[in-house]
């Protein structure tokens, strides 16, 4: 009988999770493994919502946002009672292995299987990128590409009204969004937590443009580091410039994902399957400096939030004189 193997996505969709879900089936098959798939992340897991998953199931879901296997995040499996029901469903299901596909939650949860004798490999797929262990996890560039999209859209506006664009995006521990769409998009000035938050400054500097001749100039902020609406508010009030809050919300985690979380996914699923195949459960995969690696979840989820000094710096010289 062909060993089992089951996959579930978790906590917040991002698009890539299904390039994911298709590479581990594909993989697993290429194992010799049965996949199963799990709805709804863990809470499919504890109420046996399983079913095998087959290598046609995923023929044409690569390019598809959201995630065909459903996700939630589950309070009860943070719970001992919720836990065991959860490693009930898997040996009634002969389950010998596990993919989890998601962020930190899903990750606590993923280390939580494996320490319970169930073989766990964990794929990071968020759209934050706050898993600071990998460089990128699924679902952060199509998020990027979005929010540079919009900024253009929004600028375009903003500069026939002469309005500065208070542009609130995703990011709750970590303004990777803001910062790399600050640099990409580019804006004139970004709030994240991982820079001092200086709002008089920001303020400053869109008053002095706006002397320069400057008519329009956005500004991203994290949600994590503050409020669209709010820094909106407050840059009306001090400046006397009209400042319209745009709240980007869901439309960053939805939509097909790009070339990059499609070829990330890919690999990582691959990797995960095959880490799985050599009997090593307890991994996280990840990509750092273009390469593909493994380590401990714990080790993983231990690793310390990253400065960003380096794109901070260029994001000073970048937005000089917007
Ligand atoms: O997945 C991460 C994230 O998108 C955060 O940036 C955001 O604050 C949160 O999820 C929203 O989660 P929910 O889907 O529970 O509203």
């Amino acid at each position: 009988m062909r060993k089992k193997l089951g996959v579930l996505t978790s906590g917040g969709d991002t698009p890539g999770m299904n390039a994911a879900i298709r590479s581990v089936v594909l993989a697993a098959d290429d194992n010799g493994f049965v996949a199963m798939g799990i709805k709804k992340g863990y809470a499919g897991l504890i109420s046996g919502d399983v079913s095998r998953i087959k290598p046609e199931d995923v023929r044409d879901i690569a390019n598809m946002g959201g995630t065909i296997l459903k996700t939630a995040r589950c309070r009860e499996f943070m719970t001992d009672a919720g836990r065991q029901k959860a490693l009930n469903v898997i040996k009634a299901y002969n389950i010998e292995g596990m993919v989890v596909i998601g962020g930190d939650g899903s990750f606590a949860g993923a280390e939580v299987l494996d320490r319970h004798g169930i073989p766990t490999v964990a794929v990071p797929a968020t759209i934050d990128n706050d898993l600071p262990y990998t460089d990128f996890t699924i679902g952060f560039d199509a998020a990027v590409n979005l929010v540079i999209s919009e900024m253009a859209k929004i600028r375009d506006t903003m500069n026939s009204h002469e309005r500065i664009g208070v542009i609130e995006v995703m990011g709750n521990q970590c303004g990777d969004i803001a910062l790399y769409a600050g640099i990409a998009g580019p804006a004139e000035n970004i709030v994240i937590p991982e820079k001092e938050k200086d709002l008089d400054e920001i303020c400053d500097r869109l008053v002095s443009e706006r002397i320069k001749g400057k008519t329009a100039s956005l500004v991203l902020v994290a949600e994590g580091a503050g409020s669209g609406i709010e820094t909106a508010q407050y840059i009306h009030d001090m400046t006397g410039l009209e400042a319209k809050a745009i709240v980007l919300g869901y439309t960053q985690r939805g939509g097909s994902p790009s070339a990059a979380d499609r070829m990330r996914a890919s690999s990582f699923g691959i990797h995960a399957v095959q880490l799985l195949a050599r009997g090593n459960g307890g991994r996280a995969v990840g990509i750092r400096n273009n390469n593909l690696f493994d380590e401990e979840i714990k080790a993983a989820l231990a690793t310390e939030p990253r400065a960003q000094t380096q794109l901070l710096e260029e994001y000073r010289i970048l937005s000089r004189n917007g």
